[in-house]
């Protein structure tokens, strides 16, 4: 129930995945950069479709934090300034900016302290307007998941990515939807930043990208033109990545998936919601948390040891469930029956 950390998005082997990452395998696997690739136009037109956003163009790298940097950096070429709005309990990455932007001081060496970063409660209207209101001319850009997934599963609410669209547009700092985790149809739509209605500048993804094959990217707005040598790669957006990537996208329209993850997440959460014993219930689509009390503190470990079902975890009692969004009807309602039976074979 944990997808590899929300990696696996389509399956464990699928076999079209298999067969596309294959037959590129037989015809070449890497060029540089320094010519055009037209898997990659081919990823990106996919990417464009599938995702709802045909006229946004595509920066390919290989994981995470890489596109989170690319975004940090992308933001502050545009807008010639420094400060970064990010929120509390985000997690962005392990490189130097994307941690910086990561509220955990304890993975942020000497050497990625910034005071470049301000750090504003979540979901907090009042702390974002007072921000802008005395720093909005310095702010190249604020940077926030859909819904906090290292974090513990903590949802946006609408009006709060809302809020930052318009404080965004007023001041000309840009809006970066960290979709690494959220993103790519684990939340029922493309990005879970969709749900609120609004367009980000740049959505920065990775995880579900390639079911397991690295690879990394953001989607820019054009409103923020392109310039040459302004962001580079030696191994992004190569050949076998495109092939998984696309291979990724085609499963996804072809079964459906996105609705699917809504589908089932619904019903896992409908289930979750009505045992008693648990707290807290949130997330959406196949993104979805819940707290664990003391009396419960094995549960985890439990599942998997008696159930043979790993969860994810979120410090310091939050269950975290990020399976595939092909996860079966059949398997989420056995995930329920063996979570309850663990639950009262709790000691
Ligand atoms: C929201 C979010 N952003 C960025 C990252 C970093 O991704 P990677 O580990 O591929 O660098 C993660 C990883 O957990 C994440 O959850």
């Amino acid at each position: 129930m944990y997808g590899g950390h929300a990696v696996i998005s389509i399956g464990h082997q699928h076999p079209h995945w298999v067969k596309r990452i294959t037959e590129q395998l037989d015809k070449i696997a890497f060029y540089s950069n320094s010519i055009r690739i037209p898997i990659q136009e081919e990823l990106a037109n996919k990417l464009g479709e599938v995702s709802g956003k045909p006229q946004y163009e595509l920066f390919l790298c290989n994981s995470g934090a890489e596109a989170n940097e690319n975004a940090l950096k992308l933001a502050s070429f545009h807008t010639g300034r420094k400060k970064v709005i990010a929120f509390k309990k985000s997690f962005h990455g392990r490189t130097s900016l994307a941690v910086a932007a990561t509220d955990n001081p304890s993975i942020v060496a000497p050497v990625n302290a910034t005071d470049n970063i301000i750090f504003l409660p979540w979901n907090d209207a009042e702390a974002i307007r007072s921000t802008f209101a005395q720093q909005g001319n310095e702010i190249a850009a604020v940077i926030i998941e859909g819904i906090q997934g290292v974090g513990g599963i903590n949802v946006a609410q609408n009006e709060i990515l809302q809020l930052l669209r318009s404080m965004c547009d007023q001041y000309g700092s840009l809006l970066i939807a960290d979709s690494v985790q959220c993103g790519y149809g684990r939340s029922g739509k493309f990005f879970s930043h969709d749900h609120s209605g609004i367009d980000a500048d740049i959505y920065s993804m990775a995880k579900g990208m390639g079911n397991g094959f690295p690879i990394g990217g953001i989607m820019i707005a054009p409103t923020i033109p392109a310039r040459h040598f302004m962001l580079g790669t030696t191994f992004g957006g190569n050949h076998l990545a495109c092939a998984a990537g696309l291979a990724v996208l085609e499963v996804m329209q072809n079964e459906n998936l996105m609705q699917h993850a809504d589908t089932i997440g619904k019903f896992l959460m409908n289930e979750l919601r009505a045992i008693p014993e648990i707290d807290h219930v949130r997330g959406m689509g196949l993104m979805i948390g819940f707290d664990v009390p003391e009396q419960l503190k094995d549960l985890k470990k439990n599942l998997l040891s008696t159930h043979k079902i790993f969860t994810g975890e979120a410090k310091p009692n939050v269950i975290r469930l990020l399976p595939s969004l092909a996860l079966t009807q059949e398997d989420a309602a056995h995930f329920i029956d063996s979570l309850k039976q663990a639950i009262v074979d709790h000691p």
